[in-house]
């Protein structure tokens, strides 16, 4: 018996601004945001009162990799699942090399790494062609590890996942993760830093109360600014889904990528918004969101979330992979080859401008008062996403539930 392991470590830094491209004809344009949500829907069945962050994109690369070496059912499942059968076969490869492309252009103002490796076994043979298309779709590099001398294989691991998210993942696998039995694993790790197109202005970020679902208070740094982003109000028609909720959509540098903030009204759970989102809203969202001055009151985040995607793929169909059944006879010749682990570990941090963006102690006073604009008061949990603006590519997708909290010895506590 052989194993596979799949692990899909992410990254993400950010710093966050608006820009606007319109989509050429020559520009791919992704198909994989029913499977995105699919996804995100299970994690929050899952999730509690968490937070959530994980990359659809990269969970579809990851899946790409996997599915080059399958055939029969195992090809099928990922292609239906990912949201790729009205592609002609093997396409999807082609359509996935395009939209990572269309993230790393030279000329982009933001920092956006693809590190996919497979390490394999030493002795064990694979395809040629198999390794060869892998180069040529994933950029992958190869590397032969002995699986035996499992920690010296997690500390390599661990070790190039660090080198290629700037240190963000560190220590994503132990000893535990591999055994003699594992013959291959798939290491995806994406990094992400951009800078907002308007940043905030540390000297506005303030010290104030997050309401959280539960109905408990937290203190949060809550940043600040007035700005032209693109806004819209929505309303599905159902109480049930809490009414009309706001969408911001603030680019970062450059305006290719963006994140897009989904949130209900003040006394409205999130629990409530998030069954109404569907892949076709995304595309509402995006499609209706009109450029405006719009008052934004964000508070600085960091979430971080380690999945187990073989729990949540085989909910959403991805099952014959991770089965004795599996046929990843593209791969090897070697028989019983099957994907015994699958991780995804992703990280985002938002910040006035950065990951490193300072604040300010000083506050200035934030009035209610005067609203001369739509105000986006994100002072309860929210839903996001970030997204190549002329792709259609979700790079990452979460909620913040609880942001990041600080400690009242530490800050002025300036109540409103
Ligand atoms: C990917 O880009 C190449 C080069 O522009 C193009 O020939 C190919 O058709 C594209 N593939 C897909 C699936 O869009
Ligand atoms: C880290 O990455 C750089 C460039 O991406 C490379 O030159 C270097 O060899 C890597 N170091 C390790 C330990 O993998």
């Amino acid at each position: 018996m052989l194993i596979l392991d799949v692990l899909s470590p992410l990254l993400l830094l950010s710093i966050l601004l608006p820009g606007y491209g319109c989509r050429a004809a020559d520009i791919p344009e992704d198909t994989t945001s029913e499977f995105s949500v699919r996804l995100y829907q299970r994690l929050q069945a899952a999730g509690g009162q968490d937070n959530i962050i994980f990359s659809p994109l990269s969970v579809a690369v990851a899946l790409g990799m996997v599915e080059l070496g399958a055939r029969g059912a195992s090809l099928e499942e990922i292609r239906q699942a990912v949201g790729f059968s009205h592609l002609l076969p093997g396409v999807e490869f082609s359509l996935l090399q395009n939209l990572t492309a269309a993230l790393l252009d030279d000329d982009s103002h933001y920092v956006i790494r693809f590190a996919n490796s497979l390490f394999l076994q030493e002795g064990v043979t694979f395809n040629p062609e198999f390794l060869h298309l892998m180069k040529k779709y994933f950029r992958a590099d190869v590397e032969t590890v002995d699986f035996s001398e499992s920690s010296a294989v997690a500390e390599q691991v661990n070790k190039w996942v660090e080198n290629h998210t700037d240190s963000k993942i560190r220590a994503l696998l132990s000893a535990d993760d591999f055994s003699s039995v594992t013959r291959l694993t798939l290491v995806n790790a994406v990094y992400f830093r951009g800078s907002w197109k308007n940043q905030f202005r540390p000297e506005n970020t303030r010290t104030f109360s997050f309401s959280r679902d539960d109905g408990s208070e937290v203190q949060t740094l809550m940043m600040y600014q007035q700005g032209d982003f693109y806004y819209g109000e929505f309303s599905d028609g159902s109480q049930e889904a809490g009414g009309v909720y706001q969408v911001l959509e603030m680019p970062y540098e450059g305006e290719d990528m963006s994140m897009m903030i989904v949130l209900p009204r003040q006394e409205v759970p999130l629990a409530s918004l998030e069954p109404i989102i569907k892949a076709p809203l995304l595309e509402e969202w995006a499609n209706n969101v009109k450029r405006q001055k719009v008052e934004v009151y964000l508070p600085r985040f960091k979430v971080e979330q380690k999945i187990d995607l073989k729990d949540t793929l085989q909910e959403l169909g991805i099952k014959n992979i991770f089965t004795n059944n599996a046929d990843l006879s593209a791969m090897t010749d070697v028989e019983d080859l099957y994907i015994g682990k699958a991780v995804q570990k992703a990280y985002l941090e938002v910040t006035e401008e950065g990951a490193e963006g300072a604040v300010g102690s000083g506050m200035i006073a934030l009035t209610r008062t005067l609203v001369l604009y739509p105000q986006v008061m994100a002072d309860h949990p929210f839903f996001f996403i970030i997204r190549n603006r002329r792709t259609g590519s979700i790079l990452f997708m979460g909620r913040v539930m609880t942001p990041e909290i600080i400690d009242p010895n530490d800050h002025d506590f300036d109540s409103m």
